[in-house]
């Protein structure tokens, strides 16, 4: 009698340790994990023939000057720290067809605004109007993150 509802009981216990096992390997192989690479990329969306200018940092990384063609990426990869303060900073510039110069700085990544929308996989878009991210389990959308500054008129 004791025997039997021992074994019972241990059956039970091995099957609730399968399942638990089972949700966190499920959890840990899943692409969406603070704790995997982030992946991210910013890609010259400008127009033909316009080269897109980057230089991005972080606080420990400093990734120069790099020129993109129209279509080019720049790709990089990192990890969310423990504070989820990983920030990415960009200054970008580029000059149109008609000799136009627009530039700006933005805080291209931040893990505080960007992890709930893009996850591990971070594309940027760079285009005419700004700055935008895809947008996850949406293909061909994107949303503007920052404009260009206005051009200032002066005389
Ligand atoms: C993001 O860019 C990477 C690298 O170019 C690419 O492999 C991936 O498919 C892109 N992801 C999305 C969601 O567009």
């Amino acid at each position: 009698m004791m025997m039997a509802t021992t074994t019972r009981m241990l059956r039970c216990v091995s099957l609730v340790s399968i399942v638990i096992f089972a949700v966190f390997v499920s959890e840990c192989s899943s692409q969406r994990s603070v704790f995997d690479p982030v992946h991210a990329s910013i890609k010259n969306d400008i127009a033909q023939r316009v080269e897109l200018n980057i230089w991005c940092k972080s606080k420990n990384t400093d990734f120069g000057h790099h020129r993109l063609t129209y279509g080019a990426k720049f790709i990089w990869k990192f990890k969310i720290n423990f504070w989820h303060t990983t920030l990415y900073w960009c200054k970008m510039w580029w000059t149109d067809v008609n000799g136009k110069y627009t530039e700006g700085s933005y805080a291209i990544y931040k893990a505080k605004r960007d992890w709930d929308k893009c996850e591990n996989e971070c594309n940027f878009s760079v285009r005419k109007g700004g700055i935008y991210r895809k947008e996850m389990y949406n293909d061909d959308a994107y949303d503007l993150v920052y404009p260009w500054p206005k051009r200032l008129v002066t005389k």
